[in-house]
């Protein structure tokens, strides 16, 4: 007799992983309106999702001083609390309302190392219905190159559809 080889397990690809983030997100954030409980949400669920996740976190635009970034929610270890824009990979994604992935944040000039541990960084700017930015979502990892354009794209996409609500 032969045994038919188990259901085939395939492992999920990242692409699928941020597939599935988008609509868990979407389902724990249904109706709900704080901002900030959304931000929450958001960190904490990608954080606990990626391994390669090891700071995970935002920067919102100061309204009081708005060319400055201060610190929102987010999960690991201490962050800066603010960040003028154009300083560090943050700051100059908030300027350029661009996504930056820095392979080495070593190498990258200007670099804020708020945990001597992070090697490689993105950072996605997160913009308002109207095109406004309103923060950075800032992950960093613990080895080198850890992020490509399958999580820039999956950022963009989550953070789209979660903030472009305001
Ligand atoms: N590395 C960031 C600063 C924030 S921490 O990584 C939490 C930067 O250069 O903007």
């Amino acid at each position: 007799m032969t045994i038919a080889p188990a259901a085939a397990f395939q492992a999920e690809t990242r692409e699928d992983s941020y597939r599935n983030a988008a609509i868990e997100i979407a389902a724990v954030l249904d109706g709900e309106p704080n901002l900030i409980a959304r931000m929450a949400t958001v960190c904490a669920m990608l954080a606990e999702r990626f391994s390669h996740y090891f700071w995970t976190g935002f920067y919102l635009v100061d309204p009081t001083k708005p060319d400055e970034l201060v610190i929102g929610p987010y999960q690991g270890s201490l962050g800066c609390l603010r960040i003028a824009f154009g300083r560090g990979v943050c700051g100059a994604a908030a300027a350029r309302r661009k996504t930056i992935i820095v392979a080495d944040v070593h190498a990258f000039e200007g670099h804020i190392a708020c945990d001597s541990r992070s090697e490689s960084e993105i950072v996605v700017p997160v913009l308002d219905k109207d095109g406004r930015l309103i923060a950075v979502f800032d992950v960093d990892a613990a080895v080198l190159a850890a992020f490509d354009e399958v999580d820039a794209r999956g950022l963009e996409t989550i953070l789209r559809q979660t903030f472009a609500v305001y």
